[in-house]
């Protein structure tokens, strides 16, 4: 291919050196390179698109173990990914790791993860690891943590010091927000090909044990009034915090306090370069009230992401950490952070079985991302938010989901981005579901064999498809025109019936094509029809895509 045709098309060349780097002449790499447009977070009418080489992408993460951000640790992470068919590792880069000595950085583990993450055709998610990281700052090098003068810890409402550094203090955001920068300029030098799409800013933030910091310098400022900008956009009336939130006053102080120091990071490293940048959350149970002591206090819990959004701007996402493997937990908090104003985006999941069928009810929601926890090979498993052996037999059970999506992937991201998707999860009660697509309802049946109805009596004792127990089912169904659609699942039945109950005509498959994409273009394989139309359309956890045309007589 010529150098020009290279140049006239930078989104594909960007897509192709991610690809296959060999192949690309070097000169001509470089103008490519120069060419790929830095990754945004897009959005539209309440709408989210992550745009990567210029077009929306929808991340089919996985998320490593904690300790696997070390050289050594990589050769047995490739093969999870690769098994996977992930498109995008999240790792964590440590601040420990970047400037175990102030003011000197080392940044031999990034340019190596970025090699061989080229090597693999895979994106990066990078994690900063810095003040928080599951609230503590274990991963701040030593001479933060022993330095409890220059860095202060918060005190507790006991007056004792806590685990957590405090977000008070100037020097702890300064030093932070130092090596922050230091890792964005460097990334922004040495990915020109932008292999790093989204950066995490701290690690699940907040505090357990204590809602807030009551050292005097807190309280000082708590006893002072709410900063305008916040009171403004809550429409509410100026006063001190406990004027103005009354009980919810000391979460909400420390919430706008971890909030304020992350979007002052965020914004810094954006300055440096401007990558999209998101926040995960330690979740507080959505279902029943819990005191703010039992969770992660000012962390972007569901019930303060308004302050968050006004805290720190540069956030463009607040993500769920979605570790419990109950449907109702999970639907819950999929609905408390999918917003007009927060893209969905999962970026850690429990690697479980139960958890592999959220991923459609993910995407189903204008999901951005999703990634499973744990997906490596190093032998370490977080049982029990984890399953108990982490194993190939773990990695394909959520392979089938990206075998299933990622050939079109950049279909369905565009798809949702444009308001045209659906999707449901198995719930934990097994029973079927509906999908409302306006003149038709898709009816989703679980535990049901491809051939026939688990209502047939006739043909005696039937067998129940044995799924060991575990739910594992889900539909994604996308509009494609009048009657039209895409249709995917996963142990599941699709039958589409008229929502209009008491209309006479009658619903029938008029075609039922199987196919996949390529490169935007559907490819007709075959089409389905008698076994395979005659009791609904039936899925497995092999990867088959349909396009389906619906009608009546
Ligand atoms: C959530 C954290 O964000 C992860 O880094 C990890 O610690 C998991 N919890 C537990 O394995």
């Amino acid at each position: 291919m010529s150098r020009i045709v290279w140049l006239l098309l930078p989104a594909v060349v960007a897509m192709v050196t991610g690809c296959s780097r060999d192949a690309v002449k070097p000169a001509a790499q470089a103008a490519a390179m120069a060419a790929a447009p830095i990754p945004s977070i897009v959005s539209k009418d309440g709408r989210y698109a992550l745009m990567v080489d210029g077009a929306p992408f929808l991340m089919l993460g996985a998320q490593v173990n904690n300790s696997s951000n070390y050289p050594a640790a990589l050769p047995k992470v490739w093969p999870a990914i690769t098994m996977l068919h992930a498109n995008t590792v999240e790792v964590p880069v440590a601040w420990e790791q970047i400037e175990p000595v102030e003011g000197h950085f080392d940044f031999s583990f990034v340019d190596t993860l970025l090699k061989q993450a080229r090597e693999h055709n895979v994106r990066l998610t990078l994690l900063w690891f810095g003040t928080w990281k599951n609230t503590g700052p274990s991963y701040t090098p030593e001479w933060v943590k022993l330095n409890n003068d220059r860095f202060p810890r918060l005190t507790d409402a006991k007056g004792e010091r806590s685990y957590a550094l405090s977000p008070l203090y100037p020097a702890t955001l300064e030093a932070d927000t130092k090596a922050f920068v230091a890792l964005m300029t460097h990334l922004k030098a040495v990915d020109a090909q932008r292999t790093v799409i989204l950066v995490q800013v701290e690690n699940e933030t907040g505090t357990y044990n204590s809602v807030r910091d009551y050292s005097p310098v807190a309280e000082k400022l708590f006893q002072g009034p709410v900063p305008d900008v916040l009171v403004t956009a809550l429409h509410k009336k100026p006063g001190t915090w406990r004027d103005v939130f009354g009980a919810d006053a000391d979460e909400f102080f420390h919430a706008w306090s971890i909030a304020t120091f992350v979007g002052k990071v965020a914004a810094a490293g954006k300055q440096a370069y401007p990558l999209p940048m998101y926040v995960n959350a330690a979740l507080r149970d959505p279902l029943k009230p819990q005191s703010p002591f039992n969770y992660a206090s000012g962390g972007p819990t569901d019930n303060v992401l308004d302050i968050w959004k006004v805290a720190a701007p540069a956030i463009s996402v607040a993500a769920p950490d979605l570790y419990n493997r109950s449907s109702d937990q999970v639907m819950a908090q999929i609905a408390r952070y999918h917003r007009p104003d927060n893209a969905l985006l999962d970026v850690e999941i429990g690697n479980d079985l139960q958890y592999a069928r959220y991923f459609f009810a993910i995407l189903g929601n204008q999901g951005i991302g999703f990634g499973p926890f744990g997906m490596d090979f190093t032998g370490y498993s977080n049982y029990p938010l984890g399953p108990k052996k982490m194993d190939a037999s773990i990695v394909q059970r959520f392979a089938a989901n990206y075998e299933l999506v990622g050939p079109m992937a950049r279909e369905w991201a565009k798809l949702s981005f444009d308001g045209k998707v659906h999707g449901v999860a198995e719930l934990d009660d097994r029973q079927p579901q509906t999908i409302d697509l306006a003149r038709w309802t898709a009816k989703i049946a679980y535990g049901e064999w491809q051939f026939g109805f688990s209502s047939w009596t006739w043909v005696g004792k039937i067998d129940k498809p044995d799924d060991g127990g575990v739910p594992d089912g889900g539909v994604l169904i996308a509009d494609l025109g009048p009657d039209e659609y895409l249709v995917a699942g996963r142990n599941a039945r699709v039958q589409f019936e008229l929502a209009d109950k008491k209309s006479t005509a009658k619903p029938m498959l008029v075609r039922v094509e199987e196919g996949h994409y390529d490169h935007g273009r559907w490819v007709f394989e075959r089409v389905w029809n008698g076994d395979q139309t005659d009791y609904g359309l039936n899925f497995t956890r092999l990867p088959q895509v349909l396009r389906v045309r619906v009608g009546t007589y």
